[in-house]
């Protein structure tokens, strides 16, 4: 029998200790990012927060719904007081490339006026949702205003984005789990995977 390569013995072992999700885990190609790999970033990136922001007023804004699974790791990895609050950008529906269109559709509890604002993103793409918000928030006077992203997707990058921290950069594929969703699913699974393509093309195989 064939021998199964690094990638997708991964998804055998990521799959067989989680029988709740064994039936997300067959729309698996392979895992990009294991559990144990975001953990171990996340932990780095909670320091370096820690460090850079200790003794100011920091609010962390997680851009809805892809970083929920991120900012609630990453706020308990931050040692330093603060606050948190979300926001809700229009998703691509089904779609699985950017339109480019970015509305709000739930706009932030707290003003954000002389306070240390953190943006906690998912995944940075194109670039649109995240250039479009650094506008719209830099024009509340906040006294710092940054970007934390989990996933990096250079590749794809449609405009400037300045000054944000990168917990790992990926290839030009669409990415599923942890937090991330094809058609608002695979959110739940711990891992950072790469859908098979049947599952997003029907009708490919
Ligand atoms: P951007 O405006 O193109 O930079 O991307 C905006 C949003 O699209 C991201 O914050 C994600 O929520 C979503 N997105 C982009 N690429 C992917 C992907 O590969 N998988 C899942 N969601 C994605
Ligand atoms: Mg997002």
């Amino acid at each position: 029998m064939a021998e199964c390569s690094p990638a997708v013995a991964m998804v055998k072992e990521e799959c067989a200790d989680a029988d709740v999700q064994g039936q997300l885990c067959q729309d698996i190609e392979r895992v990009l990012i294991s559990a144990e790999e975001i953990q171990d970033r996340i932990r780095e990136l909670g320091r370096q927060i820690d460090e850079r922001y200790s003794g100011k007023d920091l609010l962390l804004i997680a851009v809805l719904k892809g970083s929920i699974v991120f900012i609630a790791d990453l706020m308990r990895a931050i040692s330093i007081p603060h606050e948190v609050d979300f926001l809700a950008t229009s998703s691509y529906g089904a779609s699985s490339t950017s339109s480019g269109v970015v509305r709000i559709m739930k706009d932030l509890n707290e003003p954000i006026e002389g306070r240390h604002a953190l943006l906690v993103e998912d995944i940075i793409d194109s670039g649109h949702t995240l250039a479009y918000l650094t506008r719209l928030f830099s024009a509340r006077n906040p006294a710092s205003l940054e970007i934390v992203t989990l996933l990096d997707k250079p590749s794809r990058r449609e405009v400037d984005i300045e000054l944000f921290w990168t917990g790992f950069s990926v290839p030009n594929e669409f990415v599923i789990g942890y937090g991330l969703d094809f058609n608002q699913k695979y959110r739940n699974l711990p891992y950072i995977g790469v859908l098979k393509p049947e599952v997003y093309e029907p009708g490919s195989e």
